[in-house]
């Protein structure tokens, strides 16, 4: 008898056009930044979500100044009422334990938990819903392929070739999950110097655009690193909204644009 497939009980969010998945093998490498202001990005003509599913290391209510938040819950449909910024729709367990607190949970808890930030959350009509995951492939990658049909993921990585094996990892994953993968997004690509405007290479450049021209996953493009991307992420107030002209937001509204196309 052919055993049972989870993928089978995959049901679409009522209202919700696309999802896409911000994923990265590694660790650190700008995910929930990027999530962060590729959600900005696209909120400048779609209506956005942005889903905070690293339920260990939440960083979504911190980097869109919303820490102090607590959402409602709606008496008629007990569904939770996202976090509204910037005209992009939140949802995080940071907003529903204290910072600092850790969450301990085992696997089925972790699965309930995306089930209901998924389905008991009021995300209304979006064009995207943005998920930013937690690094690895492990509970989460799985449960959000399982239960939701992901339109895509973006992949985050640094230039070096220690993020290429990570990002092997990733793309296996997502394969064998049946994800289609929108592409990759290089993070910290290079720094432009503040005295003569060049580019400068800040790490090492491996072989990741060799790895995903031979596997046809398309670039999105490159964010350049830049001491305010941080620093505006820790203020609360995205590079995107924070500096809207620098090249830093350019890049993820070239990015957006680009999801745009693929997704419409
Ligand atoms: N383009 C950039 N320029 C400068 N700093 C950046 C850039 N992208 C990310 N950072 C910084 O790098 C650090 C890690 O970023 P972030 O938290 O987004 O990574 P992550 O992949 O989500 O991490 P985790 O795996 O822990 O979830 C943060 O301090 C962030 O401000
Ligand atoms: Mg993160």
């Amino acid at each position: 008898m052919a055993a049972p497939n989870p993928f089978e009980k995959q049901t679409s969010i009522p209202g919700v056009k696309h999802i896409i998945a911000v994923s990265s093998g590694k660790g650190g490498v700008g995910k929930s930044t990027v999530a962060t202001n590729l959600a900005m990005a696209l909120g400048k003509k779609s209506k956005v979500g942005l889903l905070d599913a690293d339920i260990y290391g939440p960083s979504i209510p911190r980097m869109l100044g919303s820490l102090s938040q607590k959402p409602n819950i709606n008496p008629e449909t007990n569904q939770l009422e996202p976090i509204t910024r910037y005209g992009i729709k939140l949802m995080s367990i940071g907003f529903l334990i204290e910072e600092g607190a850790a969450v301990v949970w085992r696997g089925p808890m972790l699965f309930k938990a995306m089930d209901q930030f998924l389905r008991d959350v009021n995300w209304g009509e979006l064009d995207y819903l943005v998920v930013d995951l937690p690094p690895g492939t492990g509970d989460v990658q799985l449960t959000l392929a399982q239960k939701v049909p992901v339109a895509g993921a973006v992949l985050v990585s640094t230039p070096q070739n220690v993020a290429l094996i990570d990002v092997k990892k990733a793309v296996d994953m997502f394969q064998r999950v049946n994800v289609p993968l929108l592409g990759m997004i290089e993070n910290m690509a290079y720094m432009v110097n503040p005295v003569n405007g060049e580019k400068m290479q800040l790490f090492p450049k491996g072989e990741i655009d060799a790895y995903s021209a031979s596997k046809n996953i398309p670039k999105l493009g490159e964010i350049p690193f830049n001491p305010s991307v941080g620093l505006a992420c820790e203020a609360g107030i995205p590079i995107v909204e924070a500096n809207s002209n620098g090249a830093e937001a350019q890049a993820f509204m070239a990015v957006a644009d680009r999801i745009r196309e693929i997704l419409p």
